[in-house]
């Protein structure tokens, strides 16, 4: 084992300023919807349309910064050790002594479980806010954009499903990240500082 640095510095940028935009998008995303008041209507609703430009601008980043340095490979799917994972998870993490079946390297960081849900979140729910958001975002325009045959009700039914799936990732990565790591909190400051104890 030897301490690395596992995330460099834009993807700790990357994560954490999608973490607080994601956030702040749900704040606002459901105040719109009507789930509870907080900053009143108009005000949310302002916030969460500028904000939705930021993260657009900040995924077409990350997106480029993936490709450019092959870490997209990163996420690619595997069924190797996987049932071990979900085990070590629903049980195995239970019982004292029991150690994670996954050992992280500098080029395999994520677990095939990670893998799976991470590109879950980058291939089905992010793309299906986005669509849906720009869509919302272009009401007005529809019909000079020919999409005048669409109506409102299921665009924002179907971002809404996209912010409750988002709303369980996040719920689910913090649980993950923040309070199964042994010893304590070692995600979370692998996540801070960049490092993080590896296999050679
Ligand atoms: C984490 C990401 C996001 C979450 C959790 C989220 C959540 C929500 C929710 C819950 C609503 C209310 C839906 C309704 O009841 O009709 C909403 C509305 C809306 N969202 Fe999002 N959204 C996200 C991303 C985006 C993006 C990327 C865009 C634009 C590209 C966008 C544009 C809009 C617009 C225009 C509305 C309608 C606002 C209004 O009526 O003033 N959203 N969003």
């Amino acid at each position: 084992m030897s301490r690395e640095l596992v995330f460099s510095r834009f993807e700790r940028f990357w994560h954490w300023a999608q973490a607080l935009l994601v956030i702040f998008m749900m704040l606002t995303g459901f105040e719109v919807h009507g789930s509870y008041t907080l900053l009143g209507y108009e005000q949310a609703s302002d916030l969460h349309r500028t904000l939705a430009w930021v993260l657009i601008g900040l995924w077409i980043l990350a997106i480029f910064w993936h490709f450019t340095t092959g870490e997209w490979r990163q996420y690619l799917p595997t069924t190797q050790n996987l049932m071990a994972v979900v085990k070590y998870y629903t049980v195995g993490i239970f019982h004292a002594g029991v150690e994670h079946p996954f050992k992280k390297t500098r080029r395999a960081k994520h677990n095939p479980l990670q893998r799976l849900a991470y590109l879950f979140l980058k291939l089905a729910i992010n793309p299906l806010l986005w669509i849906t958001g720009l869509l919302y975002l272009f009401y007005n325009d529809w019909p000079a954009l020919g999409l005048g045959g669409l109506s409102l009700g299921p665009v924002a039914g179907i971002h809404l499903v996209g912010a409750y799936a988002m709303l369980v990732f996040v719920i689910a990565h913090v649980y993950m990240s923040a309070f199964t790591a042994h010893p304590a909190f070692a995600y979370l400051k692998g996540m801070i500082t960049g490092y993080e104890e590896v296999e050679d």
